[in-house]
């Protein structure tokens, strides 16, 4: 990892491709000159089954013009106002939770299900403007088709990548033909979602309602049926299942690590003791009254980037570390890797520390000497819109989960494993569940 990038070749030599793994270098690529890089054509086809053409999904000056459109959606004043939204959410997680070690006595439970259908309401109200109640819901097809389409295997987003969907449709009776159904119907189903939100912002005054990203990106201009769903398709997907494998991994974490779970208890109770969630303001999870809390998401986001993978190809001859790149040479950008590398992190990158968040020199970079080193959100014009959203998100569910429960490894020694592509969740997440009866009293 001490070179800037590593050239990979694939099978037979017949691809190559370019590994950026240094902070100059990844600045460059995704900051300095970003546009000159676009996702790779394999990708984007892959991707539009499951995210329409939405922001995720568009290149050049079509992504620049989307990008502005929705940004106001994800203004610091429009999240800070969902912290109730989110801490409620995160309570009735809880809730979700306890509910699945009901007569269980003591056994392990999987609560991963939970996680996905907590985000994806979360997504549904601030996103559509919809509560989908899925966790309460248990029947409710969304949080199924979610499940098939982004947990598809690999090799089907390949296929699915490399050849034409009427093809690759035509295979009737094989899984890909069950999965490229599943996508339509998450299609159709969004479909249906879009013009009931038509229905309902005409219905209302829409100068008073509306104050999610979907009905603010029809407020701000003639848009058609089909850009609607593209975006709908993109925030609920994107939204969802990256701040549920997050939180996946974060409960993982704490539950291998009791005493860092009892400092973030301690901390937790101190700020939001009794605090209802309609009291609930985002100011209470800033990192000044909340450090931990903020070096525990950090952390966890470094070690297990939900999404922990990416790619890109260059549409212009362009340079890297002053090195000339011809037009068309492909990239992959191993997120995962960078956030762990030795050479970046120190001797301890693999180790949970969220400490390293919070002493010495440079704890705003998490210790690393430049803020690329963190590449669970990207950097730069392609980043993470939904950032900030996540971030508070993350915190508000967190402290809502550690606050009424204490989460326990159902064997401590199991290794830990992954499972997923496009966004990674552990594989097989067994956790012993107690519900905490009483506030603490220590001081922090
Ligand atoms: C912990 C949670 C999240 C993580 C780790 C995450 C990570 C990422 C990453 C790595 C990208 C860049 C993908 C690429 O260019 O290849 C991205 C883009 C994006 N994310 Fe997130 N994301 C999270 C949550 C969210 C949320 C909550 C939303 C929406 C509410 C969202 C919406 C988007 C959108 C729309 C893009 C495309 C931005 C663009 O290309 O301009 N994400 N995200």
């Amino acid at each position: 990892m001490n070179v800037p990038i590593v050239v990979a070749w694939g099978p037979l030599y017949l691809i190559c491709e370019l590994i950026p793994t240094q902070p100059d270098v990844l600045m460059e690529m995704l900051n300095t000159n970003s546009y000159d890089w676009e996702k790779q054509a394999i990708a984007r086809k892959a991707l539009a089954g499951i995210l329409g053409n939405g922001l995720v999904n568009v290149e050049g000056a079509e992504h620049k013009a989307m990008r502005r459109l929705v940004a106001p959606s994800f203004s610091g004043h429009q999240i800070r106002q969902l912290a109730p939204l989110f801490y409620t959410k995160g309570q009735a997680l809880a809730e979700a939770i306890l509910r699945l070690t009901k007569g269980r006595d003591g056994e392990a439970v999987d609560p991963t299900d939970q996680f996905s259908r907590a985000t994806l309401d979360i997504i549904g109200a601030a996103g559509v403007g919809m509560d989908f109640d899925t966790l309460e819901k248990n029947e409710t097809i969304l949080p199924k088709l979610y499940d098939s389409v982004i947990h598809a295997p690999f090799w089907f987003l390949l296929i699915n990548g490399l050849f034409p969907t009427w093809f690759l449709g035509a295979l009737k009776g094989t899984k890909i033909a069950r999965i490229l159904a599943d996508q339509q119907r998450l299609r159709d189903e969004v479909r249906i979602l879009m013009k009931r939100k038509k229905a309902n912002m005409k219905e209302q005054d829409s100068t008073t309602t509306g104050k999610d990203i979907i009905a603010s990106i029809m407020k701000a201009g003639d848009v058609s049926d089909d850009y609607l769903v593209n975006q709908m398709l993109t925030f609920l997907a994107a939204g969802h299942e990256t701040t549920a494998s997050a939180l996946a991994w974060a409960i993982l974490l704490l539950s291998r690590h009791p005493e860092i779970q009892g400092r973030l208890l301690v901390e937790c109770d101190a700020q939001l003791g009794s605090t209802s969630a309609s009291e609930t303001d985002a100011s209470i999870f800033d990192s000044e009254k909340m450090p931990f809390l903020a070096a525990v998401c950090n952390e966890t986001l470094r070690l297990y980037p939900p999404a922990p993978i990416t790619s890109r190809q260059n549409i212009v001859p362009t340079t890297l570390n002053g090195q000339l790149i011809p037009k068309g040479t492909l990239a992959s950008l191993p997120l995962y890797s960078i956030n762990r590398s030795e050479a970046l992190w120190g001797s301890d990158a693999t180790q949970f520390n969220p400490d390293r968040w919070l002493d010495g020199s440079n704890a705003a970079h998490g210790g690393a000497k430049s803020q690329f080193c963190f590449t669970s959100f990207l950097h730069g014009p392609r980043s993470c819109i939904g950032q900030s959203f996540a971030r508070l998100e993350m915190k508000c569910i967190l402290a809502a989960l550690i606050m009424r429960l204490r989460f326990e490894p159902a064997e401590p020694d199991q290794k830990i494993e992954l499972t997923g592509f496009l966004t990674i969740r552990p594989k097989n997440l067994r956790l012993k569940v107690h519900e905490i009866q009483e506030t603490v009293s220590m001081e922090v």
